[in-house]
């Protein structure tokens, strides 16, 4: 299996409840190893930028502003096919549909506070991860 980067937000229900260290557990329990991080105030134009795919959908401005609504925390894990896995260890995107022990039926509250994101293929993690961090930021 390749060795492959993937990008992660630890999202605002989540650093609000003060479970950062939780979910990072969780991925590093996983083997998932975290190559950089940093806590930040998202933006409304990066929040917009990132969920672009989502501007039709019906629930983007409020995915916005739950996005900018308080601190995230922005990561690169890097693991053996980390972007499959990764979505395996958050689980289902909404929390009554995920599996027991993922992040989300650990801690979500909802289909918008559900705690975590993480990139769905290698080419948008790329992507993702390029636009929060520098390479000089991802120590592997
Ligand atoms: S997925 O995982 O991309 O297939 O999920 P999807 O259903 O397409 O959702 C994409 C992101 O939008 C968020 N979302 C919502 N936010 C607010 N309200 C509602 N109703 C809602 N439905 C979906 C969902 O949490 C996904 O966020 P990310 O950060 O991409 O996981």
């Amino acid at each position: 299996m390749a060795i492959e980067r993937t990008f992660s937000i630890i999202k605002p229900d989540a650093t609000r409840r003060n479970l950062t260290g939780a979910i990072n557990a969780v991925i590093e329990n996983a083997g998932l190893r975290i190559v950089a991080q940093k806590r930040i105030a998202m933006t409304k134009a990066q929040a917009e930028t990132f969920y672009a795919v989502h501007s039709a959908r019906p629930f983007f401005g409020d995915l916005v502003s739950f996005m900018t609504s308080g601190p995230v925390v922005v990561q690169v894990l890097e693991g053996e096919d980390a972007v499959a896995k990764y979505r395996e260890v958050m689980g289902a995107t909404n929390p009554a549909n995920a599996a027991d022990g993922t992040i989300r039926k650990l801690f979500a509250e909802s289909i918008e506070a559900n705690s975590a994101h993480g990139s769905d293929s290698v080419e948008n993690a790329a992507a993702e991860i390029a636009q929060f961090f520098s390479g000089n930021e991802i120590v592997g």
